[in-house]
């Protein structure tokens, strides 16, 4: 049965105070910390790149960075962000024209390797080799780019199709995610679950987090009973 993890979104946090945000998160529940990395191109912002994760790699011992690739040609910062410390490189699907190479070059790199699809993805555009090779999805439910959007709702029944051909995987959501939007992505099988302002920008994060954890966990426990 896939455990809840908790991966918040540093792009919410204050970037000035970047190793003390994401200990803080730590100390709150989070597992992971969602590294968003955007490259002017793929998507129009610029955000953070290897310096930074090499930076908080040393000041937060032990950390697992999710590294989110909002890049145009991801095989060209794998090295790059596995020397900076990077746990797991999730690509978008979109931005690539042969993915199991680029999954293999991540693992040779021994880091995790992720497969993020935007809004307008097919979930089916994720072949069973390819979810296969994989060690997490990625379902966006925004449009890639910023945070503090809208959810769309719409993308979580690709949740659902990817968590009934891939029922040990680990499966992310990433857009809008907070405790009034969870029960949904729970419900529809993810796990790993992303949140920027929902978590950041509550009076008591460690509560948001509690309460995003065990919504996935009984729903999962749900799963597995059925
Ligand atoms: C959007 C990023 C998200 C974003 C999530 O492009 O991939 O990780 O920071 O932030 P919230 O939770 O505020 O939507
Ligand atoms: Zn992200």
């Amino acid at each position: 049965m896939p455990r809840a993890i908790i991966s918040p979104s540093v792009l919410a946090s204050d970037f000035g105070q970047l190793t003390a945000e994401c200990k803080r998160m730590i100390k709150g529940g989070a597992e992971w910390l969602h590294m968003d990395v955007m490259d002017g191109h793929f998507v129009p912002n610029i955000t953070m790149g290897a310096p930074i994760l090499s930076c908080v790699s040393k000041g937060v011992p032990g950390i697992f960075m999710d590294c989110h690739m909002m890049v145009a040609e991801p095989e060209k910062w794998v090295d790059d962000i596995a020397d900076a410390g990077g746990s797991l490189y999730c690509f978008h699907l979109e931005a690539t024209s042969d993915p199991l190479s680029l999954i293999d070059q991540i693992h040779g790199r021994n880091m995790k390797a992720g497969v993020a699809i935007s809004p307008d993805t097919p979930s089916t555009a994720i072949t069973d080799d390819l979810g296969e090779a994989a060690d997490m999805l990625l379902v966006m439910t925004v449009y890639p780019g910023r945070g503090g959007q809208k959810f769309i709702e719409r993308c979580v029944p690709k949740v659902s199709e990817l968590r009934t051909r891939f029922p040990d995987k680990d499966i992310e959501v990433d857009g809008g995610v907070g405790p009034k939007t969870i029960g949904v992505c729970a419900d529809a099988g993810s796990n790993v679950i992303v949140a920027g302002t929902a978590i950041f920008g509550a009076s008591n994060p460690e509560q948001v987090i509690s309460v995003l954890k065990a919504t996935v966990n009984e729903a999962q426990a749900r799963i597995a009973r059925k």
